[in-house]
C-alpha cells in the first residue's frame, strides 16, 4: 500500500480568488469540513487544491536569475492557488506513473510537505499536510502556529511574519531501507531539489521565500506533531516581498 493513497478523498475545489464575502463563505465551508477531520494524519477529510498552472510569463532562465532569498514580507495574504502552485512545484505528481516534479532516489519519495498557514485566503490558520497523489491538504492541527515555529527557529522574523511557512520533512527509512546509510545523503539531496523548485516557483507568482535550516528539530517536531521517524529539514516562509 502506498503511504499517500490510503484514504478516500472528499472533493472540494477552491479558487481562493473570489470576493471577500465569497472567501468568507468558503472559509466557513472549509472550517466545517476540517472541523470533522480526525486528528490522525491521513484519515481526515481532504481539502482539494486548485489545479496547478503549467504556463507563466517567466522563463526558467529568468526564474534562475531572479531567485533570491527574501526575508521581509508585506501583510498581504496568500491565495489557495499560490499555495497549490508552490506545493505542486516541490512534490506534485507530474505523470501518470505518479512521478513527481523533483527527482527521488529509486522513486521512493521520502519527503513530506506541511503548510503552516496563518494568513491564507479561504484557509483557516493551522497546520496542513500536502497529499501529492490527491493534490490536496489534510489538516494536522488548528490555530496559528507561526509564532511558535519562529521561536523554534531562533526567533527568525521571516518565519514569524510570513503569511505561511512550508516545512519540508523526511522519513529517512523509506530510502535507507533500500540504500542503507547512503540513503541519508539522498534524502538531503532531495530536500534541496524540492526547496529549489519552491524558490523558482515563487518568481512567476511574484512571491519570495528563504530556506531556513537553523531551528530546533525537537521543537519543530512538536509543533507539527510529527511521528517519531519523521525529521524536519527545511522551513520555507513564503510571502509577497516587502
Ligand atoms: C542549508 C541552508 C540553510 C540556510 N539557513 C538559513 C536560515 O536559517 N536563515 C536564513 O535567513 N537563511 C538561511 N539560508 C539562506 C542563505 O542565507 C542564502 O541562500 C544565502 O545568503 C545566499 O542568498 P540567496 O539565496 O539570495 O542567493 C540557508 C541556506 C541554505 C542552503
Amino acid at each position: 500500500m502506498r503511504f499517500d493513497t490510503d484514504t478516500q478523498v472528499k472533493k472540494v475545489t477552491l479558487s481562493g480568488t473570489g470576493t471577500p464575502s465569497r472567501n468568507a463563505a468558503l472559509g466557513l465551508l472549509l472550517l466545517a469540513m476540517v472541523g470533522t477531520a480526525a486528528a490522525d494524519r491521513g484519515a481526515a477529510d481532504r481539502i482539494m487544491l486548485p489545479e496547478p498552472r503549467h504556463r507563466s510569463h517567466v522563463s526558467v532562465e529568468e526564474a534562475l536569475r531572479d531567485r533570491r532569498s527574501v526575508r521581509n514580507y508585506s501583510s498581504d495574504s496568500l491565495t489557495l492557488a499560490d499555495i497549490a502552485q508552490l506545493l505542486w512545484s516541490a512534490q506534485g505528481v507530474s505523470d501518470a506513473r505518479g512521478r513527481r516534479t523533483a527527482p527521488s532516489a529509486g522513486a521512493l519519495y521520502p519527503l513530506e510537505l506541511y503548510l503552516v498557514a496563518g494568513n491564507v485566503e479561504a484557509l483557516p490558520a493551522g497546520v496542513y499536510q500536502y497529499r501529492p497523489a490527491q493534490h490536496a491538504l489534510s489538516r494536522v492541527a488548528a490555530g496559528d502556529k507561526r509564532d511558535g515555529l519562529a521561536k523554534a527557529a531562533l526567533r527568525q522574523t521571516s518565519v514569524r511574519d510570513a503569511p505561511a511557512v512550508i516545512v519540508i520533512t523526511a522519513v529517512y527509512e523509506r530510502t535507507t531501507r533500500k540504500y542503507g546509510d547512503r540513503g541519508q545523503r539522498y534524502v538531503h539531496m532531495e530536500a534541496g531539489h524540492a526547496a529549489q523548485n519552491i524558490y523558482l516557483q515563487t518568481v512567476p507568482l511574484g512571491l519570495g521565500t528563504v530556506t531556513v535550516g537553523a531551528f530546533s528539530d525537537r521543537k519543530v517536531k512538536q509543533i507539527l506533531d510529527l511521528p517519531e521517524d519523521e525529521e524536519p529539514l527545511y522551513l520555507m516562509p513564503v510571502g509577497k516581498p516587502r
